[in-house]
């Protein structure tokens, strides 16, 4: 065979190399445990290069050396204001050519320069249905309203807090007597749960970042991005249904 084949051959002989994911913490580190836990079972799509965390005593530091993965330290209490410490985190971060950021648990408020250097590669995932309780405290807040409905979302990150396209939601429904201790703990299993899908499709290619909002296997998604239900959640994470 001809000249065609010889292309095909130089094509598929060039090695693709594993899709790089930077994950940044502040604390504990679940959200990182249940992406560890996927690439463990190879099912992440990617690999996890490194672990960026702003505090020096952060668990889930030993989370990622004990996965083998590269833990560094980039304290902000170091730096002189939130640019020069952006600008050194920026650094760092391209040291290890991610293609995706991921923020899990990350409490720091980003610049514009850090946020447009990332723009349409890095995610975020919040404890709310979002829009609704942007910013902290949501379980109290959600709890004080008295909302029939809770839940966590996966986004991309834009200069507005919480507020860039949503990829995923899972909802929780709050039970009667439900504590903030309770609904934080029922939010955090369905974290786990949507953030390793999101960051799934976004390493193979099907999630992308848009102005408008995002899309999934080129098709725009809504507003809410897709959505499970306390019902769906509940039954992957195999929890007792009665409230
Ligand atoms: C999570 O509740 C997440 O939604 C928020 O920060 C918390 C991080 O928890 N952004 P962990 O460190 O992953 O356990």
């Amino acid at each position: 065979m001809s000249d065609a084949s010889d292309t095909l051959n130089d094509f598929t002989s060039e090695p693709v190399g594993a899709r790089r994911v930077v994950v940044l913490i502040s604390g504990s580190g679940s959200n990182l445990q249940a992406l560890i836990d996927e690439q463990t079972h190879d099912r992440l799509g990617g690999e996890i290069v490194a672990v960026i965390s702003n505090e020096p005593d952060a668990y889930g530091l030993v989370r990622a050396r004990e996965a083998g993965i590269d833990a560094v330290v980039l304290p902000h209490r170091e730096y002189e204001n939130r640019d020069a410490y952006d600008g050194a985190l920026i650094k760092v971060i391209e040291r290890h050519e991610p293609d995706l950021i991921v923020l899990a648990g990350f409490m720091r408020i980003l610049t514009p320069r850090f946020v447009q250097r990332f723009l349409g590669r890095m995610l975020n995932i919040h404890p709310s249905l979002l829009p609704a309780y942007q910013g902290l405290d949501t379980h109290a807040r959600a709890l004080a309203d008295g909302v029939a409905e809770h839940g966590c979302s996966v986004h991309f990150v834009t200069e507005e807090l919480d507020g860039g396209p949503v990829v995923i939601q899972a909802a929780v429904d709050v039970a009667e007597g439900e504590t903030e201790a309770s609904l934080k703990e029922k939010v955090h299993a369905r974290e786990h749960l949507i953030y390793p899908i999101a960051v799934k499709w976004f390493l193979e290619g099907r999630l992308q970042f848009a102005p408008g909002g995002a899309t999934l296997d080129g098709m725009p998604l809504p507003a809410q991005g897709v959505r499970l239900s306390h019902a769906d959640a509940a039954e992957e994470l195999d929890e007792d249904q009665e409230l």
